[in-house]
């Protein structure tokens, strides 16, 4: 399948971002679920990973130092075998797909954050799946402190990003909020801080406003 064209397809693509600690977690099934309800087919995925190659690449992603531009050829090379197994065929049928993080999570973490220079990720962007970006971004966004109590209290182990510093991730929040101000009419901020169903109702709200579907009766 090639991507350099815009592939022309029925179906809906949304992404879920934010950084470690942003709580999308707690969101994600009941998107889905509230999806289906709607009489959608609903394909949940998430990134890296998502396929047999992809999450084995996770493995190594999650766990394993190596170079930055190792780190973002990796996330790449997981993104087209996902993009290629699961997104473009789901799309295609006319499904909605629901990721886990995107591309977006590279310009924020491995851009902001390691410092990898905007121009090598638009090239890689640009070569693994030319002009399709998500009809909708959700990007959960709070400050830094809470984030950081979030993720002591929810884990037992912490992964290698999300044992990062505190100004990595000044940087990947702020390299967040800049894609969101370079593209507001896909990236919607939600304001993560506030309480599970006054986030949800933003969520809701999003959906509405950017896909004209009404979830607001699961809320
Ligand atoms: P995450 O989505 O937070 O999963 P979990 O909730 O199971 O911990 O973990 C994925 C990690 O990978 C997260 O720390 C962000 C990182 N990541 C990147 O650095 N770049 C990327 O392009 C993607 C997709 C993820």
């Amino acid at each position: 399948m090639a991507y350099s064209a815009h592939p022309s397809y029925s179906g809906l693509f949304l992404t879920v971002e934010g950084v470690d600690g942003a709580g999308k977690s707690s969101h994600l099934d009941w998107l889905a679920d509230a999806l289906r309800a709607q009489g959608k087919t609903v394909v949940l995925t998430r990134e890296p990973g998502g396929t047999s190659v992809g999450e084995r690449l996770r493995e190594m992603l999650l766990h394993e130092a190596m170079d930055l531009e190792t780190e973002t050829l990796l996330m790449f090379a997981a993104r087209r075998e996902h993009l290629a197994q699961v997104i473009l065929p789901a799309l295609m049928r006319g499904d909605v797909v629901i990721s886990d993080r995107f591309t977006d999570a590279t310009y924020a973490y491995q851009g902001g954050g390691r410092g990898v220079s905007r121009n090598k990720i638009l090239q890689l962007e640009q070569w693994v799946q030319g002009d399709l970006q998500p009809n909708l971004t959700l990007l959960f966004d709070l400050p830094l402190a809470i984030a950081a109590q979030r993720l002591a209290q929810g884990r037992a182990q912490l992964d290698k990003f999300e044992q990062e510093s505190q100004v990595f991730f000044e940087n990947t929040r702020a390299a967040y909020l800049e894609r969101a101000a370079d593209a507001p009419n896909r990236i919607c901020i939600i304001d993560s801080a506030q309480s599970l169903e006054a986030t949800r109702a933003q969520v809701a709200h999003a959906v509405l406003s950017q896909l004209n579907l009404n979830l607001t009766a699961y809320l």
